[in-house]
């Protein structure tokens, strides 16, 4: 199996694949589906094929009926079946990303009006689970912000290696970053997360980023090259590159991932209509022979 990690020969065919092929036009990564829940073969392979180049695409559906069961059939038809049975996950799968006045989903960022830096997604899961696709969908925009951020970390990872594979060496050390186990009441809610920032996932032979951008409760591994690498990760990040994509998505527009890094900005809501995402977490990577 190639490993881009650790065979410089590997490194460099994959980069040149890579970068044949990356789109850097995000009209071009929008694809218009008629019907959600029936794609035909021609929006199922754009989709497909965006995700296997640039590891996301953008989508917009009409309006539906049922949003929750449209995304939930839309993603099936792209193999998104095992979800992550996440605190606030509803029937589904999707959990409903909007503002919320109970105090115990209050405490987590995501479910307020604040901004998010830069991470993937289950940065502190254990491997076993690992979340290696996401999707996010517009159902009610912000009236203000709400602005997503987003970058493919394959090509932070490819980046970050030619300036320097010093810096790409040091964040796939395997003890990188930790982040401490989540305890409630003396209780343990979620084990000790110890592992590298970039590194070949085994079940899919990718590579794979594990990342947060914030620093409170994240230790990085005590080293002067690899908190300097950290140091260079987050400069890379606040800067611009062709490859850095930036929308506020409208209503009926959704994101299909793999698990790319991402951010999201401070938003308004509108009095009647709070902002509304849908999202799913999967075990598994967007398919992409259909
Ligand atoms: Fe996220």
């Amino acid at each position: 199996m190639a490993n881009v990690v650790t065979s410089s020969d590997d490194y460099q065919f994959w980069r040149d694949e890579k970068l044949a092929n990356v789109q850097t036009d995000i009209e071009n990564c929008l694809i218009e589906v008629k019907k959600p829940t029936q794609l035909s073969k021609a929006e199922k392979n754009k989709i497909a094929h965006l995700c296997r180049v640039n590891n996301f695409a953008l989508f917009s559906t009409p309006a539906q009926q049922d949003y929750e069961s449209s995304i939930v059939s839309f993603n099936q038809q792209f193999g998104l079946k095992a979800f992550d049975q996440h605190l606030y996950v509803k029937g589904q799968g999707l959990a409903h990303i909007t503002q919320s006045d109970q105090q115990d989903q209050a405490e987590f960022i995501p479910y307020t009006d604040r901004a998010i830096g830069w991470h993937t997604d289950g940065y502190y899961n254990a491997p076993e689970d690992r979340i290696r696709a996401f999707s996010l969908f517009c159902v009610n925009p912000a009236q203000q912000g709400g602005e997503n951020q987003w970058i493919d970390p394959q090509m932070a990872y490819l980046l970050l290696r030619e300036e320097n594979p010093d810096i790409t060496t040091a964040l796939t050390h395997a003890q990188a970053m930790s982040i401490p186990a989540h305890k409630v009441d003396g209780q343990i809610r979620r084990k000790t997360s110890i592992g590298s920032i970039f590194f070949m996932d085994e079940m899919t032979s990718q590579l794979y980023m594990r990342y947060t951008q914030r620093k409170k409760n994240i230790d990085f591994y005590d080293s002067d090259e690899i908190k300097q690498a950290v140091e260079i990760l987050d400069q890379f990040l606040a800067s611009n590159t062709p490859y850095h994509f930036t929308h506020t998505m409208t209503a009926n527009q959704g994101l299909l991932c793999n698990n790319v890094l991402h951010k999201r900005s401070t938003f308004v809501d509108q009095q009647d209509t709070p902002r509304l995402m849908l999202r799913g977490r999967y075990f598994n990577r967007v398919q992409s022979e259909l």
